[in-house]
């Protein structure tokens, strides 16, 4: 399926959006950034984001076992904060060369949905999926999680439900050398943009000493 939706989304380089933020990947060093983002969820968003009601103290773990872990993930940043996050886990055998499937996970705060935060963060993981030869993408969310599910609709995902979860299932193509390019382009791109980041913190920490 090469022309379908979910590949010609996947497969573009940044485009210009009109959520006022930056998209780029995580450097290791900003996982407090993802913790702080997801300790300001509101309750419902955290039980939207983890399946179930999530504690304070779980969402420490949850965040710090991700940066154990090596997850990808792609922030949306708004004047340097994370606002957002696409979060991709492989699976398959401990040490494996490649993927056999992935899993995602997605959350942005309040003010900045529907705006196509989202799918940005979205055509970004699937795109990192494509290029690590992961043949699925999995994604799990409440049977209520209409806004999740209509998400996922867009990149032509399959959907199932049981027991009040719903499970979206994307067959991934393989990747091709436009998708490795844009890919490495946006990472560069990306973290230029991070190091200035830290740079106006450094500056904003000093000028406050
Ligand atoms: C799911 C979530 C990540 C969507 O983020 P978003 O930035 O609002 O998504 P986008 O603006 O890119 O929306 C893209 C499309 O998804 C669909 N969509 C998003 N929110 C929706 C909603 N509340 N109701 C119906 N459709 C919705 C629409 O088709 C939308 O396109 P449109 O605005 O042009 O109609 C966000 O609602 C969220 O963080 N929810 C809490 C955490 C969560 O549920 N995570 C998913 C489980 S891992």
């Amino acid at each position: 399926m090469p022309n379908s939706p979910q590949i010609s989304r996947a497969d573009q380089s940044s485009t210009p959006h009109h959520h006022g933020g930056v998209v780029r990947r995580l450097l290791p060093s900003e996982s407090g950034a993802l913790l702080a983002h997801l300790m300001r969820l509101d309750e419902d968003s955290r039980r939207d984001r983890f399946g179930m009601a999530a504690s304070d103290a779980f969402v420490r773990q949850y965040a710090e076992r991700s940066s154990q872990l090596d997850d990808l993930i792609y922030g949306f940043f708004v004047d340097g904060e994370l606002r957002g996050a696409g979060e991709l886990r492989g699976l398959g055998p401990a040490g494996a060369r490649r993927w056999s499937a992935a899993e995602a996970a997605f959350s942005v705060e309040r003010p900045w949905r529907r705006l196509g935060v989202g799918e940005e963060l979205m055509s970004r993981i699937v795109r990192a999926a494509r290029n690590r030869r992961a043949d699925t993408l999995y994604m799990s969310c409440l049977s209520r999680n209409t806004a999740m599910q209509s998400l996922a609709r867009r990149f032509s995902a399959e959907l199932s439900f049981e027991a009040g979860e719903a499970t979206t299932a994307l067959a991934v193509e393989g990747p091709t050398a436009f998708s490795l390019i844009y890919e490495a382009m946006d990472d560069a791109a990306g973290f230029a943009t991070a190091m200035l980041d830290l740079q106006r913190r450094a500056l904003s920490r000093t000028a406050r000493l």
